[in-house]
């Protein structure tokens, strides 16, 4: 067992904060099993570290982050969508057949998850199976809970990115087999997005979803044109999301829709039906989407929303950054288009990036008692002058804060 004395602050619903100043936290394998405001006799000799009035919160998840693209950051963020695929995206991709360029990426990529306080994470790799193999094992190695997707994609993309779906069936199919067991980081299926996959890759992916009982991530009514054409590729679907429904993609495990920007009733009403979550990736939508979540619509009528950072459509790689993000977003979406939509809180932006998130990775994102013990610790970000509360630290460090700002991390795998 162990002791940590902090100021604590973690999610206790999803309107709501907890915050206890000046408290002690004991954590036994690998857990939180208690909060107290005194070490209680029987645990005096257990050594405390002391972290004074810094805070303490949950480590964050990142639900939507596309690895290969971190050298992309900030490039083309004056395009939309399909150009910016076209003319940064993919030609970035492309580069992650030459495996050595894959690996220094890669552990500069998964170095910095760490440094921004990300624990846990959905990554999308390339359709490369050996780069993406490194990905994997490296996230598995540092002990990021979550998962990681060799990109499915067999049409409207340049030849070197697309794949024969009977290769790309039979490499997802090995690259499942090998890393399903991994104690940390697993495999999901990742159809990039409908205009870029064929029925026959989709209709696959969805059997091997059920032989292998996993789940699947994808992008979701993520535009209009988006949404255009999956309507046209897919004319026998109703929306978007029933593509993925039809091929039983949708029920072997998490799934995770990216944007969920557009969508319409019945992509509500799947999206609900299997618990999917909804990755809200507020600086991508503002950037290469152009579009506004209706967050706190969805967020009322039951969808699970968790966070992303989208790198590269979004440029911020810490996905506290899009706490703050979402709140800014949803007050837009409220000025502008009233009916239906409101600004949400937040306590409720935090939820989504720690208590409500850490659902998909086993009991994270949250500091009450039985919760997974991953956390950081957050320097007191109060001024001179004026001395903030514990959650004034945590607002600020969502809108304001830097990775030095993080002072200390706390990882329940290592
Ligand atoms: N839709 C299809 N591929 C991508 C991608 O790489 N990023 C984003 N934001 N949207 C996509
Ligand atoms: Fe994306």
């Amino acid at each position: 067992m162990r002791i940590i004395h902090a100021d604590i602050v973690y999610s206790k619903d999803r309107e709501n904060l907890a915050v206890h100043r000046g408290s002690f936290i004991a954590v036994e394998n690998g857990k939180v099993k208690c909060i107290w405001t005194e070490i209680p006799e029987e645990y005096r000799d257990v050594p405390v570290t002391d972290h004074g009035s810094d805070v303490l919160i949950p480590a964050f998840s990142d639900l939507h982050v596309h690895a290969p693209q971190y050298p992309n950051r900030g490039f083309g963020m004056d395009m939309l969508l399909a150009d910016w695929l076209e003319k940064f995206t993919f030609p970035m991709e492309a580069r992650y057949a030459d495996p050595e360029f894959a690996k220094l990426v890669y552990d500069a990529f998964v170095d910095n998850l760490l440094a921004c306080g990300t624990m846990h994470a959905c990554v999308y790799g390339t359709v490369h199976t050996e780069a993406t193999s490194y990905l994997i094992e490296r996230m598995d190695k540092k002990g990021i809970k979550g998962f990681v997707g060799k990109i499915g994609m067999d049409r409207n993309a340049r030849e070197d990115l697309l794949e024969e779906p009977g290769k790309a069936l039979r490499e997802t199919e090995a690259f499942l087999e090998k890393y399903s067991g991994n104690k940390n980081t697993r495999p999901i299926l990742t159809p990039r997005f409908a205009p870029s996959c064929t029925g026959e890759l989709i209709n696959g992916l969805g059997r091997l979803g059920k032989k292998y009982n996993t789940g699947m991530q994808t992008h979701l009514v993520e535009s209009r044109w988006e949404a255009e054409q999956a309507r046209l590729l897919f004319p026998e679907c109703a929306c978007d999301t029933e593509i993925y429904e039809r091929a039983g993609l949708m029920d072997n495990g998490p799934v995770i829709g990216g944007h969920f920007i557009f969508p319409s009733e019945d992509d509500i009403r799947i999206l609900k039906k299997y618990d999917c979550y909804a990755a809200h990736c507020p600086d991508a939508t503002v950037s290469v989407i152009a579009g506004i979540m209706p967050a706190g619509a969805l967020l009322d009528r039951g969808i699970r929303i968790g966070l992303g950072t989208d790198i590269s459509a979004g440029h911020h790689t810490g996905v506290y950054t899009q706490a703050g993000r979402s709140v800014q977003l949803s007050k837009l979406k409220h000025f502008y288009e009233p009916d239906g939509n409101r600004a949400i809180t937040f306590p409720e932006a935090f939820w989504m990036a720690t208590k409500q998130s850490g659902q998909l990775f086993g009991g994270t994102g949250s500091l009450e008692p039985g919760s997974v013990f991953d956390a950081i610790v957050i320097r007191d970000m109060s001024d001179a002058a004026v001395k903030l509360t514990p959650e004034q630290t945590v607002e600020r460090f969502c809108y304001a804060g830097t990775k030095e700002d993080i002072r200390e991390r706390y990882m329940s795998s290592i």
